[in-house]
């Protein structure tokens, strides 16, 4: 359990890793629970995670509260959020080596962001670009909690005075917004929060399987993305409806380049790389061969996950340690913001 965010006596005598010097830094990330994750999310995020947790002391959130800003049903919600925990687990998330916590279960998060609420100005909310896309997806429900995202969000990085925050491209303005915000706040106050560089986590884009222009996600329907946890033969069915072209097409030609690159097997990559280039190449045995490699790529993970699944309890049981292990953390920072704050007597 690392839940320490620097040096507590209990980190000291953790001698169950070989973490270095790099241990002392702190890396935060969160993923919001709602709904299966793709082969994107999975580069974006969760494979970075994994090398991460050896390296530094991490803190992986489930950020529940952040996915109730959106449209969804709350019947679901418990669900989404016990299959995002099973997600953490099997793809190797290790709650020796790193916290694993949901956040609404540790409340100091709302009462920082509140706290961020009163330094953050409400202009640099309002041009944020996710707010400004959201509000045109849902224009029936563009709710204040849409717009205080980041700053919620913030709250979550600085709480653990993290030093880096691995995100994918889409993120990279709020993590921005962060920094601002820790500044704003020690220069109000006084010196509190560092400011967290973002760790790019993946720099190709893993784009929708029916439209290559567009960034796979799951709001172009199930047949534009793979899950992680897709059988085989789901994956067969949906590459072989994925696009392909007659002609040249760039876009078409990068996005295979980018799953054979990412999941091809060092055979296929051989293969199939070199008929790309040539444009010389026929979609359909590249389609089967790419089906099959993503498969493989996740069979450890669909095992172990079916596995977990087995055993809720343990699952709950990880969350409740970690959550409870990150809000001793998180209470020891909202003592020192209150009385920054002039919030004690
Ligand atoms: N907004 C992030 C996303 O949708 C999820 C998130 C919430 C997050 N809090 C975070 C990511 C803190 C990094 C750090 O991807």
């Amino acid at each position: 359990m690392r839940y320490d965010r620097k040096f507590t006596s209990e980190n000291k005598n953790n001698n169950n890793d070989n973490k270095t010097m790099a241990q002392q830094q702190t890396v935060f990330s969160a993923v919001q629970p709602s709904g299966e994750l793709h082969i994107g999310n999975y580069l974006g995020a969760l494979k970075n995670f994994v090398e991460l947790q050896d390296k530094y002391n991490c803190f992986f959130f489930i950020a529940d509260y952040h996915s109730i800003t959106e449209n969804y049903d709350p019947k679901e919600k418990p669900r989404q959020i016990f299959d995002l925990a099973l997600d953490f687990l099997a793809i190797g998330l290790d709650p020796k080596k790193c916290t694993i916590a949901i956040q609404s279960q540790i409340p100091e998060h709302t009462e920082l962001a509140w706290i961020f609420n009163t330094v953050t100005p409400l202009t640099e909310l309002q041009r944020m670009t996710q707010f400004k896309d959201k509000s045109q997806q849902q224009d029936k429900n563009i709710n204040m909690g849409l717009l205080d995202y980041p700053v919620l969000q913030a709250a979550d990085i600085l709480m653990y005075k993290a030093d880096a925050v691995p995100v994918g491209q889409d993120q990279i303005q709020h993590i921005e917004l962060t920094r601002k915000i820790a500044r704003f706040f020690n220069n109000k106050f006084c010196n509190t929060f560092p400011e967290p560089k973002n760790i790019i986590t993946e720099t190709s884009k893993i784009m929708s399987l029916t439209n290559p222009t567009k960034k796979m996600s799951k709001s172009h329907g199930p047949k534009s993305y793979i899950g992680i946890n897709d059988k085989p033969e789901i994956i067969q069915k949906k590459m072989r409806k994925a696009v392909s072209t007659t002609e040249y097409n760039k876009d078409i030609y990068n996005f295979y380049a980018t799953l054979l690159k990412k999941f091809g097997s060092e055979k296929n990559k051989r293969c199939f790389n070199e008929k790309l280039k040539n444009q010389d190449i026929k979609f359909s045995e590249l389609k089967n061969a790419l089906a099959e490699d993503i498969a493989n790529y996740f069979k450890d993970f669909r095992e172990k996950r079916k596995e977990l699944k087995k055993n809720p309890e343990k699952i709950k049981r990880i969350l409740n340690e970690g959550s409870k292990g990150a809000r001793f953390v998180a209470q020891e920072t909202m003592k020192e913001v209150k009385e920054k704050v002039g919030l004690v007597l």
